[in-house]
């Protein structure tokens, strides 16, 4: 497996109109190996667009070290442009042309053979449509086009940001399976989403960023792992007597309203056999395993475990050197939050 993408220490600050400065990236890292499709999470205004823009040149970074394909970036991204895909900021097509001659032109501009565009045509499901006018097409369709035109140069990374926006579920659906074939096909894909069950069901890979950090990374089952608190969700006809005998037997529980939510624990069978023998009889013991959603609540500072703190500092990910094959890859630390802008993302 080789580096794709490697970011680190990527500080950005851009100057507000009335003074004072903004930082959005405040020393962010981020390792892409070939072959992942790699989720890039993060509340809005956290700084995932401004990465992507300073990678492609789009923006200049205050510091920080990028690579793409080993080449600096992005001072020599014309070497390796050739083998990169991306679509960051919605690319605006003319209304009046035809879906196929679009990509035509783009085919004829980037000195790809107009072979190509068939091909991709069939690849984002647009062939049936192509000869209609761009100004016809849905939001969904126009997304299609655009990674369309992304795939033209067959690129072996391919970088989406937000690919998913304004799209119905069919629409995602549709996108969601674009990126397996691709992934099947050998593209290394890097997708930002808000839609996190969405990039739970695509990503082998997930970063997390909050106010411009790195505050998670890993492979998604390690990252989910991470976060299993052993907590298991227990409805019983008695909640009080059942939160007294359980706590009797050395757990920890926490009572809502219609459930128990019992913690850390090691072995569930003793939580209905605690009750059974007292006559209690357990409707439901449930599990309660996170999902990519309550991580990113939790990490992000708008969950209710880390109300009031936010998540601070990130150390480089270990590589899978010497790291013991339970642990997961996750890089965190929580800490007091930095208060300092007091701003809300927008
Ligand atoms: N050109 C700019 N001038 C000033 N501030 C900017 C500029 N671009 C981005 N920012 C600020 O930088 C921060 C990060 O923005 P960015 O667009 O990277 O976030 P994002 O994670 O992509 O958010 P979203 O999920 O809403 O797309 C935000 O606070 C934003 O207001
Ligand atoms: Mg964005």
């Amino acid at each position: 497996m080789s580096t794709v993408i490697e970011i680190s220490g990527l500080r950005k600050t851009f100057r507000r109109l009335r003074g004072g400065a903004h930082v959005a990236l405040d020393g962010f890292d981020l390792l892409v190996e070939s072959g992942q499709i790699h989720g890039f999470l993060g509340p809005n205004g956290s700084g995932k667009t401004t990465t992507l823009r300073a990678l492609l040149g789009l923006v200049r970074a205050d510091s920080g070290r990028m690579t793409v394909f080993g080449e600096p970036a992005p001072e020599r991204l014309p070497q390796v442009a050739g083998r990169v895909g991306a679509i960051v900021e919605s690319p605006q097509f003319f209304g009046n042309f035809t879906g196929r001659r679009t990509l035509r032109l783009l085919a004829v501009a980037g000195g790809v053979p107009t072979s190509r565009v068939d091909a991709v045509l069939e690849q984002v499901g647009l062939a049936d449509r192509a000869d209609e006018r761009v100004r016809s097409y849905s939001l969904g369709m126009k997304q299609r086009l655009a990674v369309a035109s992304a795939l033209l140069k067959e690129p072996e990374l391919l970088i989406l940001d937000e690919p998913a926006n304004g799209l119905d579920p069919a629409g995602i659906r549709e996108m969601r399976d674009l990126m397996r074939d691709l992934a099947a096909a050998g593209v290394t894909v890097l997708v930002s989403s808000h839609i996190l069950a969405e990039i739970q069901l695509i990503c082998d890979h997930v970063t997390i960023i909050s106010r411009g950090r790195r505050v998670v990374a890993g492979r998604v089952d390690e990252v989910l792992a991470g976060f299993d608190h052993g907590e298991y969700r227990v409805r019983v006809a008695e909640l009080d007597r059942a939160a007294e005998l359980l706590g009797a037997a050395g757990l920890t529980v926490v009572g809502h309203p219609d459930h128990l939510v019992v913690q850390q624990v090691a072995d569930p069978t003793a939580i209905a056999r605690t009750l059974g023998e007292q006559g209690l009889w357990v409707r439901e013991v449930t599990p309660l395993t996170p999902d990519l959603e309550s991580v990113f609540l939790e990490l992000t500072g708008t969950g209710h475990r880390s109300a009031g703190t936010g998540p601070e500092h990130t150390a480089p990910p270990d590589r899978g050197t010497g790291r013991d094959a339970g642990e997961p890859e996750r890089v965190i630390e929580l800490g007091p939050t930095a208060t300092g802008s007091g701003e809300v993302p927008a």
